[in-house]
C-alpha cells in the first residue's frame, strides 16, 4: 500500500461513472469500467475542461469541451490536433475503499 491514497468509497463510483478527486493536489479522474477501476488526469490537455464532465464508454472519456477522446488505460488522447499526454495512476481497492497511488 506503499504510496497509495484513499479517494473514495466503491459505492460512490458505480460501473459506468466517473469522479474527479485530488491526490496531492492533482486533479485525478477515477473511473469505473465494469468493475474495474481507472485513474488518469482529470484536466484535458487541449483547453483544460473537466474530463469528469464527459462521457464515458468502455476505457474511453470524451471530453465535453471539444470532443478529444482519451484512453484511461494510456494516458493518451486522439484528436484533431497533437495533446500532450495525461498522467495515469496505479488504483486498488481495499476494504471498500478506492485507493489511487500518488505519483
Ligand atoms: S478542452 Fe478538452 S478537447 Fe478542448
Amino acid at each position: 500500500m506503499d504510496g497509495f491514497e484513499r479517494v473514495a468509497d466503491v459505492a460512490s463510483v458505480p460501473p459506468g461513472t466517473m469522479l474527479s478527486v485530488r491526490v496531492r493536489g492533482e486533479e485525478v479522474l477515477l473511473a469505473n469500467v465494469e468493475g474495474n477501476f481507472y485513474a488518469m488526469g482529470a484536466v484535458c490537455t487541449h483547453q483544460r475542461w473537466d474530463l469528469s464532465e464527459g462521457a464515458l464508454e468502455g476505457t474511453k472519456v470524451t471530453c465535453a469541451g471539444h470532443g478529444s477522446v482519451w484512453d484511461l488505460a494510456t494516458g493518451k488522447a486522439v484528436f484533431d490536433e497533437p495533446l500532450e499526454d495525461l498522467p495515469v495512476y496505479e488504483v486498488m481497492v481495499a476494504g471498500g475503499s478506492v485507493l489511487v497511488r500518488a505519483r
